[in-house]
This record gives structure tokens, sequence and C-alpha cells, in this order.
């Protein structure tokens, strides 16, 4: 599913990041564009990251 409609990012590119080897929000967010316009999705983006870098 979509978790950024501004960048069209979806959920698997947020855990795909963490895959390759993200190891922050900041990181997920730099390599993937997400929430880099409006914002809205910061919130629902931050938990997916967290909790694949939990289970990584
Ligand atoms: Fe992600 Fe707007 S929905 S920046």
């Amino acid at each position: 599913m979509f978790v950024c409609l501004c960048r069209k990012v979806t959920d698997h590119q947020l855990r795909d990041a963490v895959s390759e080897g993200a190891r922050s929000w900041q990181e997920v967010r730099r390599m993937t564009g997400c929430s880099s316009q409006c914002g809205k999705c910061a919130c629902m983006a931050e938990s997916i990251v967290e909790e694949a870098l939990l289970a990584h």
C-alpha cells in the first residue's frame, strides 16, 4: 500500500530500504524520498520503519 502519496512510496519500499542497510528513519527518508513534501505520512511511515528495524 502507498504510505506516502506525494512521493508514491509504499510500505514495501520502506521495508526494502531497511533490508538494503538503512539504520534509521532519517536514512530511509533519504533513500526513498518518503515524507519530503506535505509530511502527513511521517507518523505512519516512521512506525513502519521502526518496526522493520526491530525485526531486522
Ligand atoms: Fe508523504 Fe505527503 S504523503 S510527503
